[in-house]
């Protein structure tokens, strides 16, 4: 029997983000295609209409369709979460505890911590458990409204144990309902049985790590952690060229604690990301307004290590940029799957708009993992994911903060999250 389509009508405020299908620049990132009284029809998994409910109840599909009526909810799309690296053994709150006496990120990862010490314990963790953990945490991300998330190996750092995490995301990729996006980050850091011979990990990464990964098809992207302590740009560029060659798109984490050119590379390379970018200067500003590579902000890293200097995200918008936000979800320097967390640092502490943050968290990220097409919008042909939120205003979304308002997300038009079980189907 055909499933019934889905009518969520109502909607106090329906954010479609509909727009250019290009990657959203300057002014465009703060039209969030707002309707009061809006209403989302959906069939199959995909948007079928968007428009006041007035217009929408009038099409052939609603009359039979479920109706839902979402008056007391902001709706809009999905996050899409760019830049995650959920697969980790536990916790580092001994490190966050040092930090906070006065230990700097970057000296406990000389001390042998930091990265390192996650790498150690991952390694030694059975595939089952880090199935289990990473599930649970995908639960949380869809209770705050994420329906896409992209996930990074990088904490095994061997062939077995890159594998072994990239296996983890495939699986739950495959059983849903969260959507996930595997990057291949085997170079995060040089683990230590290369430490005193890097350019053997880097020849390592090159010749076995990526080709195998690629055979197995086990990842869309390749990441380098190009910085001070990580890659220089010079690796980078061998890895990255390697990963290009069998048919990886590519991202970078780049001028986070230092600036290395990471930024300059990753436009150079036609990545399709760089990510952090606190460091960078007016130069680099203007080389990524004049390029399609997404400048995604990950604001919950600066907060958690206790840092001030956020990335410059009003020059970048202001140059023509295009700026994406994610969590960098990890147990390192940014333990939060909540992106409206991220937009609340993003608004209070880069001095970007409401309406420019959700741009950045939806459409600009969706944009960045080549899924623009099919996801970050609510518009006709597009995947019905989307989230409410109980407000009266969508600026509300940062406004309040370390609360969580969404109250249910759909994924493919099916509930994912039903906080208080209203939607029907
Ligand atoms: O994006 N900077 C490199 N990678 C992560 C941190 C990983 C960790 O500390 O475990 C990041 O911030
Ligand atoms: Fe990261």
């Amino acid at each position: 029997m055909a499933v019934r389509p889905l009518l969520i009508a109502h909607c106090r405020q329906l954010l479609t983000l509909r727009g250019p299908r290009e990657l959203r620049r300057g002014s465009q990132l703060a039209e969030l295609g707002v309707i009061r009284d809006g209403a989302v029809l959906i069939r199959n998994g995909r948007i079928e209409a968007v428009g006041s409910t007035r217009a929408v109840e009038r099409h052939p599909l609603a009359r039979r369709a479920l109706k839902f009526s979402a008056k007391s909810y902001v709706v809009l799309p999905g996050f899409v979460d760019s830049h995650t690296h959920l697969i980790f053994p536990a916790s580092r709150a001994d490190e966050y505890e040092q930090r906070i006496a006065g230990a700097t990120y970057e000296r406990i990862a000389r001390r042998g911590g930091g990265i390192l010490s996650t790498v150690r314990k991952l390694r030694r963790t059975p595939v089952q458990r880090l199935y289990q953990q990473a599930r649970a945490w995908l639960a949380e991300f869809a209770v705050h409204g994420t329906t896409t998330v992209e996930v990074k190996s990088g904490y095994g750092l061997n062939l077995a144990a890159e594998l072994k995490s990239l296996e983890v995301v495939r699986r739950l990729h495959r059983e849903g309902p969260l959507e996930l996006v595997p990057t291949f980050l085997g170079a995060h850091v040089v683990p230590p049985e290369y430490r005193r011979r890097p350019q053997r990990y880097v020849e390592l990464v090159v010749r076995r790590m990526i080709p195998a990964v690629a055979a197995h098809g086990l990842a869309e992207f390749c990441d380098v952690f190009c910085d001070h302590g990580a890659f220089t740009p010079a690796q980078a560029r061998l890895i990255l060229t390697a990963a290009r060659v069998c048919g990886m798109e590519l991202r970078l984490h780049a001028e986070q604690l230092a600036r290395t050119g990471g930024a300059r590379l990753g436009v150079e390379l036609h990545a399709a990301s760089v990510d952090h970018l606190e460091r960078i200067n007016r130069s680099d500003i203007r080389t990524l307004a004049r390029s399609n590579t997404v400048c995604t902000l990950l604001p919950g890293a600066v907060f958690h290590l206790g840092k001030s200097t956020y990335a410059p995200a009003r020059a970048l918008i202001e140059a023509g940029a295009a700026v994406a936000l994610a969590t960098d979800f990890n147990p390192g320097t940014a333990p939060t799957v909540s992106m409206p967390m991220i937009l609340s640092l993003a608004c209070t502490q880069m001095r970007m708009t409401p309406a420019e943050a959700i741009s950045a968290a939806t459409i600009n990220a969706a944009h960045s993992l080549r899924r623009a097409d099919r996801l970050g919008s609510l518009e006709p042909g597009r995947q019905a994911d989307l989230c409410g939120f109980e407000l009266c205003d969508y600026r509300e979304i940062p406004y309040y903060f370390g609360t969580n308002l969404c109250r249910w997300t759909l994924k493919r038009g099916q509930a994912i999250y039903d906080a208080d079980g209203q939607i029907p189907g």
